[in-house]
């Protein structure tokens, strides 16, 4: 393996940024962000560092699921642009060197997509068959609501179609049948159209619930995880550069057959995110102890070298507590949101970092470090790096998905519309426009934008980090999450004190056999490493340092 390397598997150290178009340029000043205003921002996302933008859903959508009830796949919304200013904006995005991957919505369509409506017109319909209808709710279907706020039921049942219909989200976004081979063939078109247009990847929405079937669909489709694996082969031979980043939030062991079949063989998704890792994170900083995140990244299951966890702290949903205790989760909310309105679904927060972390910039900096540091490739919403709020005026996941502040201004920079014409109101006080906005950090060399820069830089510059092998090191106090990635014959060491107080550690490296010394990666500075492996480390309240260990008479890379 050589550096070299590190530009064929490109998502192995990339850096993603999820952002939406309607909420981050306002090119035409009808209050909604839109492609001609986010190609107006290429400059600065190729600045910031980032190399791989993701853009959620910019389909027409009635917009129920705020863009994920799709009533048209081969479009864009005519809201957000035409197909040429989508293209425009892919090759302006790759000639600043960044890939775009897009949202891929297909476990269900808009119940106002043309083929739900003819399907539920009538029994005879090419169409019926492209959904999953049952004349009573099967006891042997599939369990459990996604948003207990607004169902109740996975059945809705359809007085033009005489039946019931299945719909994992909402009522209104009714499951497409994968059954089918007719939907398989169309969902495969979708994707090989939108990546003949140039984007490098999807991230699939809720991919165990797309590849999902009933009981009684098992002699159509015996193996649902051969549809991912047919997916994953076409789009290799079409474009060999593709991803799919899948959204599976499981348990490590059950996402284990996501990245590949049981064989070994065919591959599925290229990336996963590690919602178990995020969640034990949130956990370890609630209890300032770094065990539950040590045991979550030790935990997770090997995968190969082609294949990458894609970590985050925090996205466009609820921050999900789901795979917690119930006992956990309370910590949690205690912790980062312990008012009513700050949670949702009973699983999860609706918060952003900075509100979470009552605005202590140093415990700030210290997840972000963490994040960056993490082994896998790091996933920022966009908004993290200058510390947007959320405003929890809004309905529900709606909260964190205010538009972007560029400058002080009302309007945030973002539109010069009538602030009632604004897609989404932004939070208001300490978190307004006016506090936080890119105008006022980007120059300035202390802001969290240049930190949040600065750590893409040198995660980008440490190869350790996305390629390497994870382990813990042990450390005497509990608050220190102490890690080393291992790749070829270096490494990158990484200690972050979840706690308030300052504390000195003496840790150990394995393998050292020879006095030696450790290198600051984030400024300058030398550890010295005894012929033992051991070395003393101080760190301030919610400190942070990245140490680098390479063969003698060696540069970093
Ligand atoms: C995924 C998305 C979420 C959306 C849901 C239905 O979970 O992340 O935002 O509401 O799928 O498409």
């Amino acid at each position: 393996m050589r550096i070299t390397d590190t530009s064929d598997l490109w998502w192995k150290n990339a850096v993603l940024y999820c952002l939406d178009v309607e909420t981050f340029l306002d090119s035409d000043a009808d209050g909604q962000g839109d492609f001609q205003g986010l190609s107006q921002r290429v400059d600065y996302l190729a600045d910031l560092g980032v190399t791989c933008l993701w853009l959620m859903p910019f389909y027409p959508s009635p917009g129920v699921d705020d863009g994920y009830d799709i009533s048209d796949f081969y479009a864009v919304d005519p809201d957000l642009g035409t197909f040429g200013d989508f293209v425009e904006f892919i090759r302006m995005a790759r000639d600043r060197g960044m890939r775009v991957i897009i949202d891929l919505v297909v476990n269900h369509t808009s119940d106002q997509h043309p083929w739900f409506q003819s399907a539920r017109a009538s029994r005879d319909s090419p169409y019926r068959d492209w959904y999953v209808w049952a004349d009573e709710p099967p006891a042997d279907g599939p369990q459990g609501v996604t948003f207990p706020d607004k169902e109740v039921s996975l059945w809705q049942y359809d007085e033009v179609a005489g039946q019931y219909y299945l719909h994992r989200f909402y009522r209104s976004q009714p499951d497409l049948n994968v059954a089918n081979p007719k939907v398989r063939d169309e969902i495969a078109k979708i994707i090989l159209f939108w990546a003949a247009l140039g984007v490098s990847g999807f991230r699939v929405d809720a991919v165990p619930f797309l590849i999902e079937t009933l009981p009684s669909d098992k002699s159509q489709i015996p193996d649902p995880h051969e549809f991912l694996r047919h997916l994953r082969s076409l789009l290799n031979r079409r474009t060999g550069e593709a991803i799919l980043l899948g959204e599976v939030n499981l348990t490590h062991e059950d996402q284990r057959k996501f990245f590949a079949s049981p064989e070994g063989g065919g591959q599925e998704l290229t990336m996963q995110f590690d919602f178990i890792g995020m969640q034990a994170l949130y956990l370890a900083m609630a209890r300032q102890d770094a065990s539950p995140l040590i045991r979550a990244i030790a935990d997770r299951p090997p995968i190969s070298v082609e294949n990458q966890w894609a970590t985050f702290v925090r996205n466009h949903d609820e921050l999900t507590l789901d795979k917690l205790t119930l006992g956990e989760r309370e910590e949690v909310f205690r912790a980062f949101g312990p008012k009513p309105e700050m949670q949702l679904y009973g699983r999860g927060l609706r918060r952003r970092i900075p509100t979470m972390l009552k605005g202590d910039m140093q415990r700030i900096r210290m997840v972000y470090s963490l994040l960056l540091s993490l082994p896998g490739t790091p996933v920022l919403f966009y908004g993290e790096e200058i510390g947007m709020g959320e405003n929890l005026a809004e309905d529900g996941r709606l909260a964190v998905r205010t538009p972007m502040q560029w400058t002080p201004e009302p309007g945030g920079g973002f539109t010069t519309a009538d602030p009632a014409a604004i897609v989404r109101p932004f939070p208001k006080g300490a978190w307004s426009p006016k506090r936080v906005n890119v105008a006022d950090q980007r120059d300035d060399p202390d802001s969290l934008y240049s930190f949040v820069r600065q750590l893409i830089r040198f995660y980008r510059e440490c190869p350790e980090l996305g390629w390497g092998t994870f382990s813990a090191l042990e450390s005497p106090d509990a608050a220190v999450f102490a890690h080393r990635s291992d790749w070829e014959d270096r490494s990158v060491i990484a200690l972050h004190n979840l706690s308030p107080r300052a504390v000195t550690v003496t840790l150990t490296l394995d393998g050292v056999t020879k006095r030696t010394k450790l290198h600051d990666v984030l400024r300058p500075g030398i550890t010295p490493v005894d012929a033992k492996g051991a070395f003393t480390i101080e760190l301030d309240g919610y400190g942070y340092r990245w140490l680098r260990h390479q063969p003698d008479g060696t540069l970093p890379i």
